[in-house]
């Protein structure tokens, strides 16, 4: 493995981070494994040597988080991996996602969002989940809009001049929300993000027209979320038809059916299936190679399989040409904004 600078940081991570949403409890979501079933895939993971993970207290109501720290002690030596966690979302196995929240009457107060008091509460419960002293990376899962900017900024560089936390990242937001934190953080003399967790594959390319280029012009880290459209562009789903698909996740992930699913989706599945063919690689490793061809850093990859990991580092030696590329974008046709609060 040939690890890599995270943006402009001295951190080096392996160019796959693996996603640990796929690891915690099913009775979370119905495709998610439980601890027996998810330790020979993290296991396969390190030992192909990935060193970057990525959890969220949210997943799996703090059980990935859990599991992510009871393998990186199983398998790896602390100092040597790079751990990322989340804070945003309310940690409770009822709750749906960013794009499906809790209803308003089912929420309490404090239990989320990003104020001072959440972020110091969250990050205390996250290390105490993960059982380590430190956390690596801990980002803002979205921004909270019902609070100050300068309050959120603060309170991160709070938990990293207390220690509890090295470096601090963003996730899915619009690109002037970006900007701005990171100029009320230099304002200040408070830490800036250091890496952006976007939604961006094949399927999803609205950050192309803003976040991208403003992240590659600051050396902000390109860290994106579902690189393979949640499985969608492994042509396991049928057009219209959300319960026939071939695994698990593609028969229950609704979030998948309400992001992908155009017409034009389908088109950019079969031209990557006919690319992925023609140089005898699968469909994953196409795409993933595809995003890392796009200035990425590291893809954050889920696996439900070992050898889908396989698949995934077979991508950073796959070479692509300018005309393969566009052949592969050719077929993509504009989404409204997927994946923001
Ligand atoms: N910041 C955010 O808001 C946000 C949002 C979503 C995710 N994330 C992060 O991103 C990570 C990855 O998200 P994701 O799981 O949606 O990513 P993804 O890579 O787009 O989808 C992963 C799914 O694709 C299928 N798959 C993987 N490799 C395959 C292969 N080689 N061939 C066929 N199918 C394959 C597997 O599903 P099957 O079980 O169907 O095989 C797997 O669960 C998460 O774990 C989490 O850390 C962050």
């Amino acid at each position: 493995m040939q690890y890599v600078r995270l943006g402009t940081t001295g951190l080096k991570v392996s160019p796959i981070c693996l996603g640990m949403m796929t690891y915690g409890s099913p009775q979370w979501r119905d495709w998610v494994l439980d601890e027996a079933a998810s330790r020979p895939v993290v296991k396969h993971a390190v030992d192909l040597g990935i060193n970057f993970f990525d959890t969220a207290d949210t997943y799996s109501a703090g059980e990935s988080e859990v599991l992510t720290g009871k393998f990186v002690r199983e398998f790896c030596r602390r100092e040597e991996v790079v751990i990322a966690t989340k804070v945003f979302n309310p940690v409770g196995m009822g709750h749906a996602g960013s794009s499906n929240p809790l209803p308003l009457a089912a929420r309490r107060p404090n239990m989320d969002g990003l104020s001072r008091k959440r972020i110091m509460h969250a990050v205390d419960d996250s290390l105490r989940r993960l059982g380590t002293d430190y956390i690596d990376l801990y980002q803002i899962h979205r921004l909270d809009r019902k609070v100050t900017i300068e309050e959120i900024m603060e309170a991160l560089h709070d938990v990293v001049k207390a220690g509890k936390v090295r470096y601090i990242g963003a996730s899915s937001m619009y690109a002037w929300q970006f900007a701005k934190a990171q100029q009320v953080a230099k304002e200040h003399g408070w830490t800036r993000f250091v890496t952006m967790q976007n939604h961006y594959n094949l399927a999803y390319r609205e950050e192309e027209r803003e976040m991208i280029p403003l992240c590659r012009d600051q050396g902000v880290g390109l860290i994106p979320w579902s690189p393979l459209a949640r499985g969608f562009l492994a042509g396991n789903r049928k057009p219209g038809d959300a319960v026939s698909g071939e695994t698990s996740r593609a028969k229950t992930d609704a979030v998948a059916l309400k992001y992908y699913y155009q017409d034009s989706d389908f088109k950019v599945v079969e031209v990557l299936g006919q690319l992925a063919e023609a140089k005898g690689v699968s469909r994953a490793t196409l795409a993933y190679a595809w995003l890392l061809h796009k200035g990425v850093t590291a893809p954050i990859v889920g696996a439900s399989k070992t050898w889908q990991l396989d698949q995934a580092v077979a991508a950073l030696q796959l070479k692509l040409s300018d005309d393969e590329i566009a052949q592969l974008e050719a077929p993509y046709q504009p989404h409204s904004v997927l994946g923001h609060t």
